[in-house]
């Protein structure tokens, strides 16, 4: 689809001439902190160059307007400033309505309504975060359009709200502080207990790194997440009885060792372990990476997969095929899944020269055995969400 393209759908789909202002907002990858974030622990995640783009006019009535180029079955889907409840038949439409409507009532100035064209060219449910990057850009656009000003940690809060109240998936902070956040060229240190952050520049030099998808649809709100999240916090309250901890990202490895015979439960038990390791392997990670030593953050990688496949179970045959046919390819550094996981999209770290073998062999191997192909893309790094003022193209 053609930026023209879309400026033409705008015009037609909303009856005007106008030309409108064009906003983006990434999706994100996660090189590692699996399931961290809701723990208390780190991520580490960068913006990606796909996203989602909108088109939005402003209205002089309080009509909102939406329309997305990937639903256009749907058609418009109308409501209106003072009626911004979730309604199960607005589907989609509901991420930017709980956005607006938690910007209201934080005390933001929406004054009149929108006229808005929404089109992502991230897979949905691919697990690289297409209802944050709409949430995040809902956020921009209203910043823009109504001359907000927006603490971005703020928006990024709101952004989760949305999943955590209006939409009723109990997910952390990454997605949304990751594409309200992101950097060009760079991955993000995120400390989920304090909202501490740090860039790190991600120059991999001869390396790439390749989105393989599984073609696995899931959806959060369905999956097992938020009894993921469940088990954790009864892992917690397990070791509060004796340990003065706030959260599973609180201990070390050696603690948590000599601590988890607290945990009663055998699973809540591994769930907490997994937690506890990943958080430790992220920070390791950052450390590799800064020194230079990609093979060992590679390895890490491949840890992290194997953690979230035994300890918190949340792989499956489609994101292990994958995985671990990657990771035995001659060129690769490391593989693991990335997200929420129960299908969605792996990552690996590949030598330039070696990805087009690469893709053609995991791609048959995981054909024959899951029965459909995958997809790959290249991973560019880009930045977070913001209007987009100069050139663009779709
Ligand atoms: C989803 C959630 C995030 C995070 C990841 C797992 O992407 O939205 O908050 O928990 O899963 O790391």
């Amino acid at each position: 689809m053609r930026n023209q393209q879309l400026l033409n759908t705008f015009q037609t789909i909303f009856s005007t001439t106008e030309t409108p202002r064009i906003f983006f907002a990434p999706g994100r990858i996660n090189l590692i902190g699996e399931h961290t974030d809701y723990n208390g622990g780190h991520v580490f995640p960068a913006s990606i160059s796909y996203g989602t783009y909108a088109l939005v006019q402003k209205r002089n009535d309080q009509k909102l307007r939406f329309y997305s180029q990937n639903f256009s079955h749907t058609g418009i889907i109308e409501c209106n400033l003072a009626e911004l409840d979730y309604l199960q038949r607005d589907g989609w439409a509901n991420f930017p309505k709980g956005m607006i409507k938690f910007m209201q009532e934080r005390g933001y100035n929406i004054a009149t309504g929108m006229d808005i064209l929404y089109y992502g060219v991230i897979p949905n449910g691919a697990g690289l975060s297409s209802s944050a990057s709409i949430e995040m850009l809902t956020g921009v656009v209203l910043e823009g359009l109504y001359n907000l000003t927006i603490d971005r940690v703020d928006m990024i809060l709101l952004g989760q709200k949305v999943e955590n109240d209006y939409i009723g998936v109990n997910s952390g902070i990454m997605d949304q502080f990751a594409i309200g956040k992101g950097k060009k060229d760079h991955a993000l240190l995120l400390n989920c207990e304090t909202l501490e952050y740090t860039y790190t520049p991600l120059e991999l030099k001869i390396h790439q790194i390749i989105i393989m998808n599984t073609n696995k649809q899931r959806t959060l709100s369905s999956s097992k997440y938020n009894e993921r999240r469940a088990q954790c916090e009864h892992a917690l309250a397990n070791l509060q009885t004796e340990l003065p901890i706030k959260s599973l990202g609180d201990l070390t490895v050696e603690q948590f060792e000599q601590w988890k015979h607290l945990i009663k439960d055998k699973t809540h038990q591994k769930r907490a372990k997994h937690a506890v390791y990943e958080n430790v392997r992220t920070i390791e990670a950052l450390q590799k990476l800064n020194d230079g030593k990609l093979a060992d953050f590679g390895k890490l990688m491949n840890e992290s997969h194997a953690s979230l496949q035994n300890d918190y179970e949340v792989t499956g045959l489609e994101l292990d095929t994958l995985v671990s046919a990657a990771q035995q390819q001659s060129g690769v550094i490391g593989a693991r899944m990335t997200g929420a996981g129960f299908g969605g999209c792996a990552i690996a770290i590949v030598e330039k020269e070696h990805v087009d073998r690469f893709k053609i062999i995991v791609n048959d191997y995981y054909t024959k055995i899951v029965g459909y192909p995958a997809t790959f893309y290249l991973a560019t790094i880009g930045d977070g969400a913001k209007e987009i003022t100069e050139e663009w193209r779709v």
